[in-house]
């Protein structure tokens, strides 16, 4: 274990080490917000060259080369030793911020090597503490109404696999039992039906649920993720486009709302009717790579009660809302329900892919070799304990404010440029007048330190980690408003 506990060493010096190597003065502390520093985090973003730097360039689509080593906390550092105030996360992927302490103490422990090195087909042969492990981690959040969960490996086999889980659930709704009769083993074998039967997957226009052959055919959001693959005859309904400010718009946001549930219900009857019934709905509870474009709780509410009068399972998608972001573990828990879902599929901040359900939606024939890792339900329990012991929610619901506060703000100052400021918790979004005025700030702010993503046709979204604080939100707000007076 030399090795290992060099890497130990590293960890215990790491504070000293910060202090010493990061002395440098923040370019900007709110008043507002009083800087309480993380002792893991750096003081503020620092640029040594544009980005791409030269060490980084002519990289194809990669954006550029990271140093994971020495990015800490809320600061993603590059290549060319650029450090980065990331407001973007790995695609929101990142619950606590590069290297936290907590983690890092937690994978130098030789208790876990066997974790990290034996990754098992956990399907058949799990470790002994899998269940316990589960219990700790993905059982302690579980959403309302449910107690099961099924791990996997991304977002995309996540959900793949639970519009299976919906599928099979529907065939034994029809047939009554779970007994498949011979013609129907006989006709899978030749992709007919009744073994592949006639069944569909209702989705959104906007959504974005994965690049799989299934997921694929429910992703609305660009075209560029679906061209020249074949897809599934299933149907979209529309999903609603709210005006902004809410409050000024509440008549014609509801009404813009009911007239979405009721072509979803006209969908579902039509399919039916042409045989090729909705086994299930899958839908985010924010829309995120379409525009995060949000719904109000009684949408949500009202397609729940379409899914149960129709008999489908409802499949609400947590990949990029689930985690913490929006100040609570899960998105819809904001919509008040105690039966919100008959499936909830996860991936991104809670490190392991996977998807909870009832007991009805039972896995008996989900399997793959890996099936999810041990060694991620390991990291996320420490996630879960850190998120308790630092009120990380509550933080959250703290700094989501003050972000959206501040592109109120900014909204007022540059109405030209930017509309539709919106969010829930951190997990916020905000329009630019068009698609090249998006791209430029996108890439001035970079320039500046501060990493951002686009979504939709012309929005940026903001989905920092959960460690990013008020005085975080200043740091960005300064220099989006220092990138935005240029484009003035
Ligand atoms: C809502 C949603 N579902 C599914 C996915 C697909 O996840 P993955 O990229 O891990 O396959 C994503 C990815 O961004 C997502 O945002």
């Amino acid at each position: 274990f030399s090795q290992n506990s060099d890497f130990f060493l590293r960890i215990l010096t790491l504070k000293s080490e910060l202090k010493k190597k990061f002395t440098c003065g923040c370019r900007y502390v709110s008043k507002a917000a009083p800087k309480t520093q993380l002792e893991y985090d750096y003081d503020g973003p620092s640029m040594k060259t544009s980005v791409p730097g030269p060490r980084s360039q002519n990289v194809g689509a990669v954006n550029f080369f990271c140093n994971y080593e020495e990015s800490r906390g809320n600061y993603l550092v590059d290549v060319d030793n650029n450090r980065m105030l990331d407001v973007y996360t790995q695609i929101s992927s990142i619950p606590i911020g590069y290297n936290h302490p907590a983690l890092l103490k937690l994978m130098a422990n030789p208790n876990h090597l066997s974790t990290l090195v034996n990754r098992p087909a956990l399907g058949i042969l799990p470790p002994e503490n899998f269940p316990d492990k589960l219990t700790e981690s993905l059982l302690s959040v579980s959403p309302s109404g449910m107690t099961r969960v099924q791990t996997m490996a991304c977002g995309s086999c996540s959900n793949e696999n639970a519009y299976k889980a919906m599928f099979i659930w529907y065939r034994n709704k029809e047939r009554g039992h779970n007994m498949p009769s011979d013609e129907d083993v006989s006709t899978c074998m030749i992709n007919k039906a009744p073994g592949c039967p006639d069944l569909s997957i209702l989705s959104f226009n906007g959504g974005f649920h994965g690049r799989t052959m299934g997921c694929l055919a429910t992703t609305h959001s660009k075209a560029i993720h679906k061209l020249d693959v074949p897809s599934f005859d299933w149907p979209m309904a529309p999903f609603p486009r709210l005006q902004y400010p809410l409050e000024e718009f509440t008549r014609e946001n509801a009404q813009e709302e009911a007239r979405c549930l009721e072509e979803t219900e006209d969908v579902i009857v039509k399919w039916r009717q042409k045989g090729n019934p909705v086994a299930g709905i899958v839908i985010e509870p924010i829309q995120a790579e379409g525009g995060d474009n949000h719904a109000s709780p009684d949408f949500f509410k009202g397609l729940r009660n379409i899914a149960r009068k129709h008999g489908c399972a409802f499949h609400v998608d947590e990949v990029q809302t689930g985690g913490g972001a929006t100040g609570k573990y899960w998105a819809h828990e904001h919509w008040g329900m105690d039966d919100p879902a008959d499936i909830v599929s996860f991936s991104k901040k809670l490190l392991t892919g996977g998807y909870y359900h009832k007991d009805e939606l039972q896995p008996y024939r989900i399997f793959n070799t890996w099936m999810g890792d041990p060694s991620k339900n390991l990291l996320l329990a420490e996630v879960l304990n850190v998120i308790r012991r630092e009120n990380l929610l509550e933080e959250v619901t703290r700094s989501g404010k003050a972000l959206l506060n501040g592109l109120y703000d900014l909204q007022a100052q540059y109405p030209g440029i930017l509309s539709r400021a919106r969010g829930q918790g951190t997990f916020c979004a905000i329009d630019i007048c068009d698609d090249a005025t998006r791209n430029s700030i996108l890439l001035k702010a970079r320039d500046k330190g501060v990493l951002l993503g686009g979504c939709g046709d012309r929005s940026i979204r903001f989905r920092p980690a959960l460690i990013f604080k008020e005085y975080h939100v200043h740091i960005f707000l300064n220099i989006f408003n220092d990138v935005l007076a240029e484009h003035k």
